[in-house]
């Protein structure tokens, strides 16, 4: 096969799995900042940050920072336990939060 059309086709399928693994992530991080099971206090993220609000600064924070503040209110304001910064729940939570940042 033509190397071009060999390259092409390999950049079109990564292109299109790239996809597949975003989406997944933003709806469980919608998902999870909407849950009120993540804490013991029957509070979800949304219930303080409703519509993102607080969240438009984040652009101050890099996401290892913003991953240790996301476990501080899910430890302090919701009442629960800390995630992985490692894990699927944490990067799908990160990712949707990034979706208010303003600049
Ligand atoms: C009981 C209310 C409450 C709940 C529930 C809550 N937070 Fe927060 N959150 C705050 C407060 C208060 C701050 C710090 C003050 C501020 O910046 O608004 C904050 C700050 C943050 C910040 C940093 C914003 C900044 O610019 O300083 C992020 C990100 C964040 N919360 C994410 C979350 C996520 C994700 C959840 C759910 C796991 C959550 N919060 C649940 C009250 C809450």
């Amino acid at each position: 096969m033509n190397k071009s059309i060999l390259f092409f086709s390999l950049f079109f399928l990564l292109a299109v799995q790239g996809q597949a693994n975003e989406a997944p992530s933003l709806s469980l991080g919608k998902t999870l900042f909407e849950s009120t099971e993540l804490g013991s206090k029957g509070k979800s993220c949304q219930t303080c940050h409703s519509q993102g609000k607080g969240l438009d600064m984040i652009g101050d924070f890099n996401d290892e920072e913003l991953k240790d503040i996301i476990n501080a209110c899910l430890r302090d304001a919701l009442g629960g336990k800390l995630i992985s910064v490692e894990s699927q729940e944490m990067v799908a939570l990160l990712a949707y939060v990034r979706k208010f940042q303003k600049r």
